[in-house]
């Protein structure tokens, strides 16, 4: 399996976890529910933030050098744990709502442009051989087999 298609599948998941997300924050009563949904969104995002950096990221760079949509890339995982960062300090419930859908909209918005712009562009500039064995240390490292196609 190409380490892009691993991640599109993950990408799924976790369109799913963000439209739950939406529509579980008008339910919340207190900060202590926000807090909690937070720490699994962070949790989650953490796991496969490393993931793209060290298999997609650091390849990618090692390949091709400085582009600008890495840099992006970068820049918009680091928005995203800022925007968390500001959710665990908030002490007012209205106002970490908030903050958790903007975290959530923010995630959405960055998953959208990796499936639109940086997996196709790493397509193009990795050999097929290269993304089946990022695919395979993806398996590794999920702890699932996978083939290659
Ligand atoms: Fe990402
Ligand atoms: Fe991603």
């Amino acid at each position: 399996m190409k380490i892009t298609d691993a991640l599109r599948a993950e990408h799924i998941v976790f369109h799913n976890l963000f439209d739950h997300i939406e529509k579980q924050i008008p339910r919340l009563k207190n900060l202590h529910a926000v807090q909690a949904v937070t720490s699994v969104l962070e949790g989650v995002l953490e796991d496969h933030g490393i993931v793209e950096n060290v298999l997609l990221l650091e390849p990618l760079e090692t390949s091709l050098g400085h582009i600008g949509h890495l840099e992006n890339f970068h820049e918009e995982h680091e928005v995203i744990d800022a925007a968390l960062q500001d959710l665990r300090s908030c002490g007012e419930l209205k106002r970490g709502k908030q903050l958790l859908l903007r975290a959530v909209q923010l995630s959405r918005q960055h998953f959208d442009k990796e499936e639109r712009v940086v997996f196709p562009l790493i397509e193009k500039q990795l050999k097929a051989k290269t993304l089946n064995e990022l695919g395979a240390r993806w398996a590794e490292q999920r702890d699932v087999s996978a083939t290659s196609d």
